[in-house]
């Protein structure tokens, strides 16, 4: 049987696809197993500088959970579900380097949260987004109450929660749930180029970033403020700070070594 997700590394980029075309790649405990182990490998080898999330075919990115899988559940299994789920995603979002979607179709459910998940999201003009869950009378568990109110405000992310309505992919764009809108065939040469602009920067520098974003959302302006000054001030005892500062002085390309 084929392996329900690809993992594929070129020159530095990881490229993860979700690969069950057939169920319109949705998630059962063995792929968010896999997601799991893909990230470990993230997270682990220094060789791998950026990721793409994808899903195979040309109609979804991820339909969601596997619904066949949540018929006969109950709750302490629901709750186990939910939160094996969270921790990957997770895991993936504070990996400490740049992922980014390419959502190359519905991404609904447990597709749009491990959509929101990645730090960017480019969507080809095809896609469509959801959170669903209501509509089976659940609701999210892999993070779309936390994360999608978080990305376009508590208003519009209750009324895709509420309705669990789909919204195209110009809709995404309008209200900040993507940051790119591309035809299907420029989907992952466009997400490999905006991953390929953050990896010319420096990766410390880059996880600094994603790191006070990430944290700092969860604290006081203050505190936030404080945060940032540390990484600022952390940076700069990096090669990599001097190697950026002296290139622009000497009006050459930087050579980052990410130490
Ligand atoms: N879980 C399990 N199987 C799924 C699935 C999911 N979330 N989404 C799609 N599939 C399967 C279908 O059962 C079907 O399998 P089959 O051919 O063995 O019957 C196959 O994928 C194709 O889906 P189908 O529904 O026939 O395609 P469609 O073009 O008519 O509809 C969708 C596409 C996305 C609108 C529809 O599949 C759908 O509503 N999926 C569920 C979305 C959802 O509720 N997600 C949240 C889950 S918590």
């Amino acid at each position: 049987m084929p392996s329900s997700l690809l993992f594929e590394l070129t020159d530095g980029v990881a490229r993860i696809t979700v690969n069950r075309p057939d169920k319109l790649n949705a998630l059962n405990a063995i792929v968010i197993s896999e997601i799991g182990d893909a990230v470990t490998r993230i997270e682990t080898d220094a060789a791998i500088r950026g990721v793409i999330v994808t899903g195979a075919g040309t109609k979804a990115f991820v339909a969601g959970a596997d619904i066949s899988e949540l018929t006969d559940q109950g709750p302490t299994g629901g709750r186990h579900r939910a939160v094996a789920g969270q921790q990957v995603f997770r895991r993936l979002e504070r990996c400490g380097k740049p992922v980014i979607a390419a959502v190359n179709g519905f991404a609904l459910g447990g597709g749009c949260e491990l959509a929101m998940a990645c730090h960017l999201r480019v969507a080809s003009e095809n896609a469509k987004f959801g959170q669903p869950e209501v509509k089976l009378g659940i609701a999210p568990g892999y993070g779309g109450t936390v994360r999608l109110p978080r990305l376009v405000g508590k208003a519009r992310a209750l009324e895709l929660l509420l309705t669990g309505e789909m919204i195209d992919a110009q809709e995404a764009l309008r209200i900040g749930l993507v940051n790119r809108v591309v035809s299907p065939e420029r989907l992952l040469p466009e997400a490999e180029g905006l991953l390929r602009v953050i990896l010319a920067n420096g990766p410390l520098a880059v996880r600094a970033c994603l790191e006070a974003v990430d944290i700092g959302l969860e604290m006081s302006v203050d505190q936030a403020l404080l945060l940032e000054a540390g990484y600022f001030g952390l940076l700069s005892a990096t090669d990599d700070m001097r190697e950026g500062t002296r290139a622009f002085v000497e009006k050459r390309r930087p050579n980052f070594k990410g130490a």
